[in-house]
Protein backbone atom coordinates (compact mmCIF):
# COMPACT_ATOMS: atom_id res chain seq x y z
CA UNK A 1 0.00 0.00 0.00
CA UNK A 2 1.64 3.33 -0.54
CA UNK A 3 1.91 5.51 2.13
CA UNK A 4 -1.15 8.29 0.73
CA UNK A 5 -3.35 5.12 0.78
CA UNK A 6 -2.02 4.43 4.39
CA UNK A 7 -2.83 7.96 5.21
CA UNK A 8 -6.43 8.31 3.89
CA UNK A 9 -7.07 4.92 5.36
CA UNK A 10 -6.66 6.27 8.83
CA UNK A 11 -8.03 9.01 8.16
CA UNK A 12 -11.34 6.98 7.71
CA UNK A 13 -10.42 4.89 10.65
CA UNK A 14 -10.08 8.35 12.73
CA UNK A 15 -13.26 9.65 11.35
CA UNK A 16 -14.94 6.70 12.15
CA UNK A 17 -13.50 6.36 15.41
CA UNK A 18 -14.89 9.95 16.59
CA UNK A 19 -18.25 8.73 15.25
CA UNK A 20 -18.19 6.06 17.48
CA UNK A 21 -17.37 8.08 20.05
CA UNK A 22 -20.12 10.57 19.81
CA UNK A 23 -23.22 7.53 19.43
CA UNK A 24 -21.43 5.85 22.36
CA UNK A 25 -22.66 8.72 24.72
CA UNK A 26 -26.00 8.69 22.90
CA UNK A 27 -26.48 5.00 23.82
CA UNK A 28 -25.48 4.86 27.11
CA UNK A 29 -28.12 7.58 27.76
CA UNK A 30 -30.38 4.85 26.68
CA UNK A 31 -28.36 2.55 28.76
CA UNK A 32 -28.45 -0.28 26.02
CA UNK A 33 -25.70 -2.53 28.03
CA UNK A 34 -25.36 -5.12 25.62
CA UNK A 35 -24.78 -2.98 22.04
CA UNK A 36 -22.96 -0.36 24.49
CA UNK A 37 -20.13 -3.23 25.37
CA UNK A 38 -20.05 -4.20 21.76
CA UNK A 39 -19.48 -0.94 20.18
CA UNK A 40 -17.04 0.20 23.26
CA UNK A 41 -14.73 -3.06 21.76
CA UNK A 42 -15.40 -1.40 18.32
CA UNK A 43 -14.20 1.97 19.67
CA UNK A 44 -11.86 0.65 21.08
CA UNK A 45 -9.91 -1.42 17.92
CA UNK A 46 -10.42 1.65 15.92
CA UNK A 47 -9.07 3.91 18.58
CA UNK A 48 -5.94 1.42 18.26
CA UNK A 49 -6.21 1.70 14.38
CA UNK A 50 -6.33 5.83 14.87
CA UNK A 51 -3.94 5.80 17.74
CA UNK A 52 -4.66 9.30 18.59
CA UNK A 53 -4.46 9.97 22.24
CA UNK A 54 -8.07 11.06 24.19
CA UNK A 55 -6.44 13.99 25.52
CA UNK A 56 -5.13 15.34 21.95
CA UNK A 57 -6.08 16.13 18.17
CA UNK A 58 -5.22 14.80 15.49
CA UNK A 59 -4.39 16.00 12.28
CA UNK A 60 -3.53 12.88 10.30
CA UNK A 61 -3.49 14.59 6.73
CA UNK A 62 -0.02 16.19 8.35
CA UNK A 63 0.45 13.71 10.65
CA UNK A 64 0.25 16.39 13.79
CA UNK A 65 -0.94 16.01 17.20
CA UNK A 66 -1.88 18.62 19.43
CA UNK A 67 -1.94 17.60 22.67
CA UNK A 68 -1.53 21.27 24.38
CA UNK A 69 -3.37 22.82 27.69
CA UNK A 70 -4.62 19.65 28.77
CA UNK A 71 -3.41 19.65 32.38
CA UNK A 72 -0.94 16.24 31.45
CA UNK A 73 1.57 15.52 33.73
CA UNK A 74 3.27 13.06 31.87
CA UNK A 75 3.69 12.45 27.74
CA UNK A 76 0.77 10.51 26.55
CA UNK A 77 1.74 6.55 25.93
CA UNK A 78 -0.53 5.87 22.55
CA UNK A 79 0.44 8.34 20.24
CA UNK A 80 0.25 8.04 16.31
CA UNK A 81 4.09 6.16 15.50
CA UNK A 82 3.78 8.34 12.72
CA UNK A 83 3.33 11.50 13.95
CA UNK A 84 5.56 14.15 12.94
CA UNK A 85 4.44 17.33 14.85
CA UNK A 86 3.74 17.06 18.81
CA UNK A 87 2.65 19.56 20.20
CA UNK A 88 2.97 19.67 24.19
CA UNK A 89 3.25 22.96 25.32
CA UNK A 90 1.21 24.76 28.08
CA UNK A 91 1.13 21.36 30.35
CA UNK A 92 2.49 19.99 33.74
CA UNK A 93 4.73 17.85 32.39
CA UNK A 94 8.23 18.09 34.86
CA UNK A 95 10.26 15.62 34.06
CA UNK A 96 11.41 13.50 30.83
CA UNK A 97 12.80 9.68 31.61
CA UNK A 98 15.11 8.50 29.18
CA UNK A 99 13.78 7.71 25.29
CA UNK A 100 10.54 9.70 26.62
CA UNK A 101 9.96 9.89 22.75
CA UNK A 102 10.42 6.58 21.53
CA UNK A 103 6.73 5.51 20.21
CA UNK A 104 7.30 8.59 17.56
CA UNK A 105 10.78 8.17 15.98
CA UNK A 106 9.57 10.10 13.23
CA UNK A 107 9.14 13.50 15.09
CA UNK A 108 10.42 16.64 13.19
CA UNK A 109 8.95 18.98 15.83
CA UNK A 110 8.50 19.03 19.53
CA UNK A 111 7.18 21.67 21.52
CA UNK A 112 7.18 21.16 25.19
CA UNK A 113 6.98 24.90 26.18
CA UNK A 114 5.16 26.03 29.28
CA UNK A 115 5.62 23.01 31.32
CA UNK A 116 7.46 22.33 34.58
CA UNK A 117 10.20 20.45 33.39
CA UNK A 118 12.82 20.58 35.36
CA UNK A 119 14.72 17.27 35.38
CA UNK A 120 15.26 15.82 31.60
CA UNK A 121 16.82 12.33 31.98
CA UNK A 122 20.25 12.00 29.99
CA UNK A 123 18.70 10.13 26.84
CA UNK A 124 15.43 12.20 27.22
CA UNK A 125 15.34 12.54 23.58
CA UNK A 126 17.31 9.45 22.46
CA UNK A 127 16.48 7.85 19.29
CA UNK A 128 14.33 11.64 17.54
CA UNK A 129 16.89 11.11 14.36
CA UNK A 130 14.86 13.19 12.51
CA UNK A 131 14.06 15.86 15.11
CA UNK A 132 14.52 19.79 13.91
CA UNK A 133 12.51 22.00 16.17
CA UNK A 134 13.04 21.29 19.65
CA UNK A 135 10.86 23.99 22.09
CA UNK A 136 11.61 23.88 25.73
CA UNK A 137 10.99 27.68 26.52
CA UNK A 138 9.03 28.25 29.46
CA UNK A 139 9.81 25.52 31.76
CA UNK A 140 12.32 25.15 35.04
CA UNK A 141 15.32 23.82 33.74
CA UNK A 142 18.69 24.90 35.58
CA UNK A 143 21.22 23.34 33.72
CA UNK A 144 21.66 20.70 30.86
CA UNK A 145 23.31 17.59 30.62
CA UNK A 146 26.47 18.00 28.15
CA UNK A 147 25.17 15.03 26.10
CA UNK A 148 21.42 16.05 25.71
CA UNK A 149 20.76 16.59 22.57
CA UNK A 150 23.74 14.61 21.33
CA UNK A 151 21.16 12.31 19.66
CA UNK A 152 19.24 15.02 17.32
CA UNK A 153 21.78 14.81 14.32
CA UNK A 154 19.36 17.03 12.42
CA UNK A 155 18.45 19.70 15.11
CA UNK A 156 17.83 23.10 13.19
CA UNK A 157 16.05 25.45 16.06
CA UNK A 158 16.61 24.89 19.63
CA UNK A 159 14.66 27.20 22.41
CA UNK A 160 15.95 26.91 25.57
CA UNK A 161 14.58 30.63 26.51
CA UNK A 162 12.95 31.54 29.91
CA UNK A 163 13.97 28.59 32.13
CA UNK A 164 16.56 29.10 34.84
CA UNK A 165 19.77 27.90 33.40
CA UNK A 166 22.97 29.35 34.75
CA UNK A 167 25.87 27.08 32.91
CA UNK A 168 25.79 25.51 29.69
CA UNK A 169 28.52 23.14 28.98
CA UNK A 170 30.75 23.25 26.01
CA UNK A 171 30.15 20.14 24.68
CA UNK A 172 26.73 20.26 24.54
CA UNK A 173 26.75 21.23 20.51
CA UNK A 174 29.11 18.65 19.98
CA UNK A 175 26.65 17.76 16.91
CA UNK A 176 25.28 21.45 16.35
CA UNK A 177 26.79 21.78 12.39
CA UNK A 178 23.03 21.85 11.47
CA UNK A 179 21.40 24.19 14.02
CA UNK A 180 20.76 27.53 12.58
CA UNK A 181 18.38 29.15 15.15
CA UNK A 182 19.89 29.07 18.98
CA UNK A 183 17.28 30.60 21.89
CA UNK A 184 18.50 31.01 25.81
CA UNK A 185 17.54 34.99 26.01
CA UNK A 186 15.89 35.02 29.95
CA UNK A 187 18.26 32.62 31.65
CA UNK A 188 20.85 33.00 34.54
CA UNK A 189 23.70 32.75 32.13
CA UNK A 190 26.50 34.67 33.14
CA UNK A 191 29.21 33.59 30.01
CA UNK A 192 29.08 31.33 27.00
CA UNK A 193 31.88 29.26 26.13
CA UNK A 194 33.91 30.09 22.97
CA UNK A 195 33.78 26.08 22.29
CA UNK A 196 30.00 26.04 22.38
CA UNK A 197 29.85 29.03 20.28
CA UNK A 198 32.04 27.03 17.42
CA UNK A 199 30.17 24.64 17.44
CA UNK A 200 27.39 26.14 15.68
CA UNK A 201 29.26 26.69 13.15
CA UNK A 202 25.25 27.05 11.02
CA UNK A 203 23.95 29.24 13.39
CA UNK A 204 21.90 32.43 11.55
CA UNK A 205 19.58 33.31 14.58
CA UNK A 206 20.82 33.86 18.18
CA UNK A 207 18.69 35.32 20.42
CA UNK A 208 20.77 35.95 24.05
CA UNK A 209 19.03 38.87 26.13
CA UNK A 210 18.15 39.28 29.57
CA UNK A 211 20.83 36.85 31.23
CA UNK A 212 23.52 37.72 33.85
CA UNK A 213 26.36 38.38 31.55
CA UNK A 214 29.77 39.39 33.28
CA UNK A 215 31.21 41.52 30.99
CA UNK A 216 34.97 40.97 32.02
CA UNK A 217 37.71 39.05 30.28
CA UNK A 218 35.76 35.90 30.39
CA UNK A 219 33.03 37.80 27.94
CA UNK A 220 35.79 39.04 25.34
CA UNK A 221 35.49 34.94 23.41
CA UNK A 222 31.87 35.88 23.12
CA UNK A 223 32.36 39.53 21.72
CA UNK A 224 34.97 38.48 19.55
CA UNK A 225 32.69 36.21 18.17
CA UNK A 226 29.49 37.63 17.32
CA UNK A 227 31.20 40.55 15.86
CA UNK A 228 32.15 38.37 13.45
CA UNK A 229 29.04 36.38 13.36
CA UNK A 230 27.42 39.49 12.59
CA UNK A 231 29.86 40.57 9.97
CA UNK A 232 28.83 37.11 8.57
CA UNK A 233 24.95 38.49 8.21
CA UNK A 234 24.03 36.75 11.48
CA UNK A 235 21.08 37.92 13.19
CA UNK A 236 21.06 38.64 17.20
CA UNK A 237 19.23 40.70 19.67
CA UNK A 238 21.82 42.08 22.51
CA UNK A 239 24.41 40.85 25.17
CA UNK A 240 23.76 43.64 28.08
CA UNK A 241 26.22 43.02 30.82
CA UNK A 242 24.93 42.73 34.34
CA UNK A 243 28.40 43.11 35.63
CA UNK A 244 30.74 44.17 37.14
CA UNK A 245 28.68 48.00 37.97
CA UNK A 246 31.24 49.60 35.75
CA UNK A 247 29.57 48.02 32.44
CA UNK A 248 25.74 47.08 33.96
CA UNK A 249 23.52 47.92 31.25
CA UNK A 250 26.09 48.47 28.52
CA UNK A 251 26.14 46.49 25.62
CA UNK A 252 28.68 43.92 25.20
CA UNK A 253 29.36 44.70 21.37
CA UNK A 254 29.88 48.65 22.28
CA UNK A 255 32.59 48.26 25.02
CA UNK A 256 35.74 49.58 23.17
CA UNK A 257 38.02 46.93 22.38
CA UNK A 258 40.83 49.07 23.99
CA UNK A 259 39.23 48.14 27.23
CA UNK A 260 39.95 44.72 26.53
CA UNK A 261 43.68 44.86 26.11
CA UNK A 262 44.37 43.94 29.72
CA UNK A 263 42.83 40.33 28.79
CA UNK A 264 45.37 40.03 26.06
CA UNK A 265 48.10 41.36 27.49
CA UNK A 266 50.74 38.56 28.44
CA UNK A 267 51.56 37.86 32.12
CA UNK A 268 53.21 35.03 34.07
CA UNK A 269 49.75 33.33 34.51
CA UNK A 270 48.94 33.64 30.90
CA UNK A 271 48.34 29.75 29.84
CA UNK A 272 45.41 30.06 32.70
CA UNK A 273 44.63 33.14 30.74
CA UNK A 274 43.81 31.63 27.59
CA UNK A 275 42.48 28.62 28.87
CA UNK A 276 39.65 31.01 30.61
CA UNK A 277 39.45 32.74 27.86
CA UNK A 278 39.30 31.28 24.93
CA UNK A 279 38.49 27.53 26.05
CA UNK A 280 37.48 24.84 27.99
CA UNK A 281 39.38 24.36 31.06
CA UNK A 282 37.18 22.89 33.28
CA UNK A 283 40.30 22.90 36.15
CA UNK A 284 40.46 26.47 35.84
CA UNK A 285 37.66 27.83 38.08
CA UNK A 286 38.65 25.31 40.91
CA UNK A 287 42.06 26.00 41.24
CA UNK A 288 44.34 25.09 44.49
CA UNK A 289 44.63 27.88 47.10
CA UNK A 290 48.24 28.45 46.96
CA UNK A 291 47.71 30.22 43.41
CA UNK A 292 44.85 32.07 44.83
CA UNK A 293 46.23 35.34 45.05
CA UNK A 294 47.69 35.53 41.60
CA UNK A 295 44.15 34.61 40.49
CA UNK A 296 42.48 37.61 42.35
CA UNK A 297 44.64 39.76 40.94
CA UNK A 298 43.92 38.44 37.52
CA UNK A 299 40.59 38.62 38.22
CA UNK A 300 40.84 42.36 38.92
CA UNK A 301 42.58 42.69 36.29
CA UNK A 302 40.30 41.25 34.74
CA UNK A 303 37.50 43.67 35.77
CA UNK A 304 37.08 46.43 32.94
CA UNK A 305 37.55 49.56 34.20
CA UNK A 306 37.34 52.60 32.69
CA UNK A 307 41.13 54.10 32.41
CA UNK A 308 41.80 56.27 35.60
CA UNK A 309 42.57 60.18 33.97
CA UNK A 310 46.36 61.02 33.62
CA UNK A 311 48.09 63.13 36.76
CA UNK A 312 49.48 65.30 34.23
CA UNK A 313 45.89 66.26 32.85
CA UNK A 314 44.65 66.73 36.32
CA UNK A 315 47.15 69.10 37.07
CA UNK A 316 46.62 71.13 34.14
CA UNK A 317 43.15 71.23 34.93
CA UNK A 318 43.86 72.86 38.71
CA UNK A 319 45.86 75.51 37.53
CA UNK A 320 43.25 76.74 34.97
CA UNK A 321 40.67 76.99 37.94
CA UNK A 322 42.95 78.33 40.06
CA UNK A 323 44.10 81.02 37.44
CA UNK A 324 40.87 81.60 36.50
CA UNK A 325 40.17 82.21 40.28
CA UNK A 326 42.70 84.73 40.34
CA UNK A 327 41.64 86.69 36.79
CA UNK A 328 38.09 87.13 38.66
CA UNK A 329 39.52 88.21 42.16
CA UNK A 330 41.15 90.59 39.89
CA UNK A 331 38.30 92.04 37.66
CA UNK A 332 36.03 92.21 40.69
CA UNK A 333 38.74 94.75 42.18
CA UNK A 334 39.03 96.99 39.02
CA UNK A 335 35.37 97.07 39.25
CA UNK A 336 34.95 98.35 42.31
CA UNK A 337 37.70 100.45 41.44
CA UNK A 338 35.94 102.26 38.63
CA UNK A 339 32.55 102.40 40.64
CA UNK A 340 34.64 104.26 43.16
CA UNK A 341 36.19 106.60 40.76
CA UNK A 342 32.38 107.03 39.41
CA UNK A 343 31.04 107.52 42.85
CA UNK A 344 33.86 110.33 43.43
CA UNK A 345 33.68 112.43 39.88
CA UNK A 346 29.76 112.38 40.34
CA UNK A 347 30.32 114.20 43.82
CA UNK A 348 32.33 116.62 41.58
CA UNK A 349 29.47 116.98 39.03
CA UNK A 350 32.08 115.59 36.06
CA UNK A 351 31.11 112.03 35.57
CA UNK A 352 29.37 110.49 32.62
CA UNK A 353 26.75 109.41 34.13
CA UNK A 354 24.42 112.24 32.63
CA UNK A 355 24.71 111.21 28.70
CA UNK A 356 23.92 107.57 29.71
CA UNK A 357 21.02 108.48 31.68
CA UNK A 358 19.81 110.52 28.83
CA UNK A 359 20.42 107.36 26.12
CA UNK A 360 18.10 105.36 28.63
CA UNK A 361 15.27 107.88 29.26
CA UNK A 362 13.57 106.97 25.69
CA UNK A 363 14.05 103.57 25.48
CA UNK A 364 11.73 103.44 28.65
CA UNK A 365 8.96 105.85 27.72
CA UNK A 366 8.83 103.46 24.75
CA UNK A 367 8.29 100.33 26.74
CA UNK A 368 5.34 102.06 28.83
CA UNK A 369 4.17 103.05 25.37
CA UNK A 370 3.88 100.01 24.62
CA UNK A 371 2.32 98.40 27.51
CA UNK A 372 -0.24 101.09 28.36
CA UNK A 373 -1.58 101.21 24.59
CA UNK A 374 -4.80 99.40 24.78
CA UNK A 375 -5.23 95.90 23.30
CA UNK A 376 -6.25 96.15 19.72
C1 LIG B 1 1.01 28.24 30.32
O1 LIG B 1 0.19 27.13 30.55
C2 LIG B 1 -0.87 27.36 31.47
C3 LIG B 1 -1.62 26.06 31.63
O2 LIG B 1 -0.76 25.07 32.08
C4 LIG B 1 -1.77 28.45 30.92
O3 LIG B 1 -2.80 28.73 31.86
C5 LIG B 1 -0.97 29.70 30.66
O4 LIG B 1 -1.77 30.67 30.05
C6 LIG B 1 0.20 29.37 29.75
N1 LIG B 1 1.04 30.54 29.61
C7 LIG B 1 1.33 31.07 28.43
C8 LIG B 1 2.22 32.25 28.46
O5 LIG B 1 0.91 30.62 27.39
C1 LIG C 1 8.76 28.23 21.12
O1 LIG C 1 7.46 28.47 21.60
C2 LIG C 1 7.20 29.83 21.94
C3 LIG C 1 5.84 29.91 22.58
O2 LIG C 1 4.93 29.08 21.96
C4 LIG C 1 7.34 30.68 20.70
O3 LIG C 1 7.14 32.03 21.01
C5 LIG C 1 8.73 30.49 20.12
O4 LIG C 1 8.85 31.19 18.91
C6 LIG C 1 9.01 29.03 19.87
N1 LIG C 1 10.39 28.86 19.44
C7 LIG C 1 10.75 28.34 18.27
C8 LIG C 1 12.19 28.21 18.01
O5 LIG C 1 9.93 27.99 17.45
C1 LIG D 1 23.17 17.65 9.19
O1 LIG D 1 22.16 17.32 8.29
C2 LIG D 1 22.58 16.54 7.20
C3 LIG D 1 21.41 16.31 6.27
O2 LIG D 1 20.45 17.30 6.37
C4 LIG D 1 23.12 15.22 7.70
O3 LIG D 1 23.59 14.42 6.61
C5 LIG D 1 24.25 15.46 8.68
O4 LIG D 1 24.69 14.23 9.22
C6 LIG D 1 23.78 16.38 9.78
N1 LIG D 1 24.88 16.75 10.66
C7 LIG D 1 25.20 16.07 11.74
C8 LIG D 1 26.29 16.61 12.56
O5 LIG D 1 24.62 15.05 12.07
Amino acid sequence: MTLAGRRQLSAVVCLAHRAGKDSEAVLGSLGLLGELLLLSSVVFLLGVACGCPEECRCQTSLNSVDCSHQGLAEIPPDLPPQTLTLHLQDNQIHQLPASAFRSVPQLTTLNLGNNSLSLLAPGAFHGLQHLRVLNLTQNSLHSLESGLFHSLPQLRELDVSSNNISHLPASLGERWENLTLFAVQQNQLQQLDRVLLESMSSVKRLFLKDNLWKCNCHLLGLKLWLEKFIYKGGVMDSVICASPDTWKGKDLLKIPHELYQPCLSPSPDLESWQGQLLGPAPGAVLRPPESHSVKEQDQSECELKPKPRPTNLRRALVTVIIAGVLSGILCLMMLVATIYGCTYAAITAHCREAPLAQTLEPAKTEGKDLLDSPPA
